[in-house]
C-alpha cells in the first residue's frame, strides 16, 4: 500500500499525469518530470521525514486519493501533506474549533482531524467550507483559474470524513456560508481556496475568531499559479502584527498573537 505513494515521477508517462491546476498539464510536464535525473529521489534522501513509517502508517489512507488511483502526484504534494500535519500538531494543546476553507475531496480536512483526534471538546467542530461546485467567478489576479475548476461532489468529502463525528461540512459559496461558525473560536484555520477574493474573505472572517497561539496555514501562498492568494494574504497582514512564515512547500503560516 505505502509503496504506491512513492512512485518516482519518472515512472509516470505523460498521459498518466493528471491536470495539476498550476498550468502544467499532461501535454506540458515540468522539465524536471520530462527529463528526470537518472537516480533523482522524490525528496532529499538524507532527510528522514518521508521515510517515517509511523507517520505514513497513520496518514497513508487519508493521502491515498492524492495518488490519483495509485499513482503518485508528480508535484510532490506529500511534503505539503506532511507540513500540514506538523502545523496542526501545534494546535493540540489549544481550545477551539478548526476549519478548512476549500475542502475538495476532504484530504486536508482528514489530515487535520486525524492529527487532532481526541482533542475536540463537545462543542468544538471541524468546519469544512466548500461550494463543492468548484471555483466561483475568478478575478484579474487569479491567473488561469476559472469558474468551475476543482469541482468535486460533496459526497466524496463526506465519505472520506465519515469517521470523524465532529466534522461539519458546509456546502455553498464563501463568504456567505461562514456565518454558521460565527459563534465559534478557532485554534487552526487551513485556507486553501486558490483565489484572491475567497482568501481575503476567509482571513477577514477568522482573524478575530482565532485564539492567541492559534494558526493560519495558507496552502497556496507560494504558487505562481495562485497569485491572488499571495496578494490577499499580504494585503491582509499589512496592518497586523503577525509574521508570515513562507515555507519551501509553497504554503505559508502565521500564528495569531
Ligand atoms: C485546492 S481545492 C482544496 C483542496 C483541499 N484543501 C485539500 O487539502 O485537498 C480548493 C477548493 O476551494 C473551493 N472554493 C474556492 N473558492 C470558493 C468559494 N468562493 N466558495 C466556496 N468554495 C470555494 C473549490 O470548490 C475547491 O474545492
Amino acid at each position: 500500500m505505502l509503496k504506491t505513494l512513492f512512485r518516482h515521477p519518472a515512472e509516470l508517462s505523460s498521459t498518466e499525469m493528471p491536470p495539476t491546476g498550476d498550468g502544467l498539464t499532461a501535454e506540458s510536464p515540468s522539465p524536471a518530470i520530462s527529463k528526470p535525473a537518472a537516480e533523482a529521489p522524490q525528496f532529499n534522501p538524507k532527510v528522514c521525514w518521508w521515510k517515517n513509517a509511523d507517520w505514513l502508517a497513520k496518514f497513508d489512507r487519508h493521502i491515498q486519493p492524492d495518488g490519483f488511483g495509485g499513482r503518485f502526484h508528480p508535484h510532490r504534494i506529500l511534503d505539503r501533506r506532511f507540513t500540514l500535519t506538523q502545523f496542526a500538531r501545534t494546535a493540540r494543546s489549544l481550545r477551539g474549533s478548526t476549519a478548512e476553507c476549500g475542502v475538495f475531496k476532504g484530504i486536508g480536512s482528514a489530515l487535520i482531524c486525524e492529527t487532532l483526534r481526541g482533542t475536540y471538546h463537545e462543542s468544538e467542530r471541524h468546519f469544512g467550507f466548500d461550494s463543492f461546485e468548484g471555483l466561483p467567478e475568478t478575478g484579474a489576479n487569479d491567473g488561469q483559474w476559472k469558474r468551475g475548476d476543482l469541482a468535486d461532489p460533496v459526497t466524496t468529502a463526506q465519505e472520506h470524513l465519515a469517521e470523524f463525528p465532529f466534522v461539519q461540512l458546509v456546502k455553498g459559496w464563501l463568504p456567505a456560508t461562514l456565518a454558521v461558525a460565527r459563534q465559534h473560536r478557532f485554534r487552526m484555520v487551513h485556507v486553501d481556496v486558490d483565489i484572491e477574493q475567497a482568501t481575503w474573505d476567509c482571513l477577514s472572517f477568522f482573524y478575530s475568531r482565532v485564539v492567541s497561539g492559534g494558526l493560519f496555514l495558507i496552502d497556496d501562498y507560494g504558487f505562481h499559479s495562485c497569485p491572488g492568494a499571495r496578494q490577499a494574504t499580504e494585503a491582509f497582514l499589512q496592518d497586523k502584527p503577525e509574521t508570515l512564515i513562507e515555507l519551501t512547500t509553497g504554503q505559508a503560516a502565521f500564528f495569531k498573537r
